[in-house]
């Protein structure tokens, strides 16, 4: 009887929330979610070692298990730049392990199996494999085999092949099947010293640990594997300390226990639940658990590493013969204690006390216009009452969720989630993101259709193949003493994150499916902006947004959300360094401030290859422009943030948010419109109206009863003169747009018919989310002179839909052009 068992992978749950319809997509069938170095510790080049020690378990003679064969597949060191004296380990390794089972009647089951390669002359850890319930039926021999690939950086400049030698170790547990209801579960190692690339039939050893007897200290040149002298508590947990480590730092010690492993490098411990690989334990500064043992937990895998305060975690999302599906929600999610983490920091401006969970609670909260928005009623800590809670008031941009978290005041600690990189996230730099929030939550977002709609929602076609890293994402956890001031916890997080963005595209994930610097490449230029109604010449285009995307039309990096983006802003004098892209082909994209429209550069699509750094050279915008400007409303910038932000209501303010930059995180300030314009609308006189102050920042709805009318705004200009037969252009620049149909017309107000509209757009709720913009929109509408008069003239923009109190346009930005000056 031979079983086989091929290139295995932990399989678990991605943490999918599918938020249509409040639905719970089943995520086990279509996601794999497996994160090297998930049970994991062994990192090369800080040289951790970890030692497993198992559970003892009782009684009976255990079956004949005996591995037979170990078999290396490939093993090779390359040196990607002959000048460099570090040298890259390539591994695949396959191996085959032939178990053998003598007894005639009894099956085995092989669980929680963790396969561990390492290299000592280099003190090279190679990856681990993990390995879930492989059966072995009765008398036979059952081959097992397991790939385990990775590539690292090691210091020799050249290893000959035949000198490299591996120990393998393969840890794990056996059911041994002795009834038909009953079985026995053992420990089991096995070691392979020596191993050769061309070798087979080696010399493997394999323990199974029972009635508590420790494994002796393995015959192992090699330092990872020393064993107590110390027999064990018969307790069923216990953890050996590794031996001398090279570094100062204490090792990272695994303990297994029957429903979870905990990691612990000295500084904390990490609990994660098996099976499900959720973390449900934080132990720090004396805190038996800073995470909240209250809520459930999702699936992912983390990686912790020697003297390091925190824990990294990514995920890999692949999906390839499955069902179609939507993804609308991707992300990590940390709960902390409530009674001990309540300050809150996002931002150097965004950092308050903030409530508890059970401030939001009926009837000590209220609900306002939707179940995220709470009045507080009656909080905990009084000075909150009456104080409006919403964790979208704490959303950001892509470009800038770097940083965020908790602190707690006794003992005085602060976890941080830190972003080193965007790449993987959707949308580009402008997409916004939730961060933290009451909880206290601390969220790595990778997905969401927040302040986007369904554009980012990635979609997948029956069987449409994908795959995606995600992360790595570091979680950070520091503490000053009494003395100190807390808020240098926050001081402490941005110098860490700092030091991981240099750190970044990081050295340590095993997987091939994350390249290392030395596999990514610079793309390098000059960005330039030439209006030629503003300058004659070409200027730098300065703080700009350039950035590398999926193939698409100009603009199309906004809706993008499967693949990978790397992003910049320019110099002041329009340099650009686009570091560490990865091997793919992309188009270049950029935006400029101040200018309308999306640059897209005219060239075939970019082939990044390893090795090849690219130079673009000049790159030149031509944002769009016929004529001169005859007037124009607010600033190019993607945001309505220029326009009037009213003050919120008093009954619903947020304390945080009072004479801040930020005041349109506000809530209800949709309501306002109609308190300010009570029976007509807003009418903008271009000659003497200040945007800043006249110009209402969205154009939503109005009440009227219990529905909810659209709204005609408008826009009075007078015109010298007008070329009858020339085309005028206007140009409408949209900041967010939710469930809106805009018509536009010169002179005659409705009934008479739009001459131009732009259909039903948008779906990216930056009203009712307290985002100053969502996905950006750009409409270029001629208008033939005789549309126009001399002297007074009146621009009419009817949102003409009316459903609900968040619906609604944002403008960012109104141009109105003559006639090209060459065609007069
Ligand atoms: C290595 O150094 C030599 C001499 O400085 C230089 O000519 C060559 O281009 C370098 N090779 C690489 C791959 O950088
Ligand atoms: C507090 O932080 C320091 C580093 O600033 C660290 O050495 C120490 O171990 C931490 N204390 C605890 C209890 O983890
Ligand atoms: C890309 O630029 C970064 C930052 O300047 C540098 O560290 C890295 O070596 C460069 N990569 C290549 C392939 O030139
Ligand atoms: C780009 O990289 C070069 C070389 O590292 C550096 O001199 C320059 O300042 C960088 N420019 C920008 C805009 O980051
Ligand atoms: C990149 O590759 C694609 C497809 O292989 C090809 O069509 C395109 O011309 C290449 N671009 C460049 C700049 O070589
Ligand atoms: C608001 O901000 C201004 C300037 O930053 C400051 O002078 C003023 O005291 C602040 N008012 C309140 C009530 O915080
Ligand atoms: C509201 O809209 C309805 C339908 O378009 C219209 O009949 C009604 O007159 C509007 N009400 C006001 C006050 O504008």
């Amino acid at each position: 009887m031979k079983g086989e068992y091929q290139d295995l992978n932990n399989n678990d749950n991605a943490n999918i929330e599918n938020n249509k319809n409040g639905a719970k997509a089943p995520s086990s069938n279509f996601m794999k979610f497996f994160c090297v170095g998930f049970f994991v510790l062994v990192i090369l080049g800080i040289g951790i070692n970890a030692i497993v020690i198992f559970v003892a378990l009782k009684k009976p003679s255990p079956p004949e298990f005996q591995v037979k064969n170990a078999h290396v597949a490939k093993f090779d060191v390359y040196n990607p730049d002959p000048n460099d004296t570090v040298s890259v380990l390539s591994t695949d390794l396959m191996f085959s392990l032939d178990a053998a089972n003598k007894n005639l009647i009894v099956g085995l089951q092989f669980e929680n199996m963790l396969l561990d390669t390492s290299w000592d002359e280099v003190d090279a850890h190679l990856g681990e494999t993990n390995v879930q319930n492989f059966v072995q039926k009765n008398k036979g021999v059952t081959t097992l085999k397991v790939n385990t690939q990775g590539e690292m950086e090691i210091p020799l400049k050249s290893v000959k092949v035949e000198d490299m030698s591996l120990d393998l170790q393969l840890s794990g547990q056996l059911h041994y099947f002795i009834g038909p209801l009953k079985t026995k579960t053992y420990a089991f190692m096995v070691f392979c010293d020596n191993l050769f690339v061309t070798n087979v039939n080696t010399h493997c050893r394999t323990e199974i640990f029972s009635d508590g007897e420790l494994p002796p200290p393995p015959e192992h040149k090699s330092k990872r594997a020393q064993a107590p002298g110390e027999a064990p508590s018969p307790s069923d947990e216990e953890d050996v300390e590794a031996s001398s480590p090279a570094d100062s730092f204490p090792p990272v010690r695994l303990i297994l226990k029957d429903d979870a492993v905990i990691v612990d490098n000295g500084l904390l411990a990490v609990t994660i639940a098996k099976p499900g690989g959720f973390v449900t334990g934080i132990k720090y500064n004396g805190m038996d658990n800073i995470l909240d043992e209250q809520n459930p937990a999702d699936d992912r895998g983390y990686i912790m590493m020697r003297g390091v305060s925190g824990l990294y975690s990514y995920g890999i999302f692949e999906r390839e013969n499955w069902p179609s599906l939507n993804l609308a929600n991707a992300r990590l999610a940390f709960k902390l204690q409530r009674q001990k983490f309540k300050y809150m920091v996002i931002s150097d401006t965004r950092k308050r006390e903030m409530p508890v969970p059970e401030d939001r609670i009926p009837p000590k909260a209220e609900q306002l216009a939707y179940p995220e928005a709470m009045k507080l009623i009656d909080p905990q800590n009084p000075d909150f009452k009456g104080e409006v809670d919403d964790k979208y008031q704490y959303s950001m941009e892509s470009q800038d969720i770097k940083v965020h978290g908790w602190i707690c005041k006794d003992p005085p600690t602060g976890f941080w989630q830190i972003t080193p990189s965007y790449e993987f996230r959707s949308g580009g730099p402008n997409k916004q993101f939730l961060t933290s929030h009451v909880g206290p939550s601390t969220l790595a977002m990778f997905v969401s259709a927040h302040y986007s709609g369904d554009d980012l929602v990635p979609r997948f076609e029956e069987r449409e193949p994908w795959k995606h890293v995600y992360g790595p994402v570091f979680m950070y956890v520091n503490n000053v003493t009494k003395d100190q001031d807390f808020g240098t916890l926050w001081d402490d997080a941005k110098k860490r994150m700092e030091a991981e963005v240099k750190n970044w595209p990081y050295r340590f994930p095993a997987s091939q499916d994350f390249p290392k610097a030395y596999k990514r490449v610079n793309v390098t230029g000059r960005f330039f902006v030439h209006d030629k109604y503003v300058t004659d010449d070409k200027v730098p285009a300065q703080n700009a947004f350039i950035g590398l995307g999926p193939p698409g039309d100009a603009g199309s990096w906004q809706k993008d959300c499967k693949r990978y983006q790397f992003w910049t802003r320019t110099d002041d004098e329009g340099f650009f360094n686009i570091t560490f892209v990865r091997v793919g082909t992309y188009d270049v994209f950029g935006w400029v401030n101040g200018y309308i429209g999306d640059f897209k550069h005219d060239a075939p699509s970019l082939n990044i290859t390893v090795g090849k750094n690219v130079d673009l050279g000049d790159l030149i915008y031509n944002p769009p422009r016929d004529g001169p400007t005859l007037w124009e409303i607010g600033i190019p910038d993607r945001t309505a943030k220029e326009f009037h932000i009213p003050d919120p209501k008093p009954e619903y303010v947020n304390k945080l948010y009072v004479n801040h930059t930020d005041r349109f995180r506000q809530y209800g300030l949709w309501e306002r419109y109609g308190e300010l314009y009570p029976d007509d609308d807003m009418v903008y006189d271009v000659s003497k109206h200040n945007f800043k102050k006249d110009w209402f920042f969205a154009q939503v709805t109005r009440k009227i009863g219990e529905r909810y009318n659209g709204t005609t705004w408008q826009v009075q200009f007078n015109l010298d003169n007008v070329v009858d037969n020339g085309v005028y252009k206007l140009r409408l620049a949209l900041a967010a747009a939710t469930n809106s149909f805009l018509e536009v017309r010169f002179n005659e107000p409705k009934p008479s018919p739009a001459m131009f509209n732009t259909g039903t757009i948008g779906d990216c709720n930056s009203v009712a989310r307290h985002g100053i913009h969502g996905l950006y929109w750009l409409y270029n509408v001629d208008v033939q002179g005789n549309l126009l008069k001399r002297g007074d003239n009146t621009l009419y923009l009817t949102q003409t839909k009316g459903s609900g109190p968040f619906q609604g346009i944002m403008y960012d930005y109104l141009r109105f052009e003559g006639p090209s000056t060459s065609a007069m």
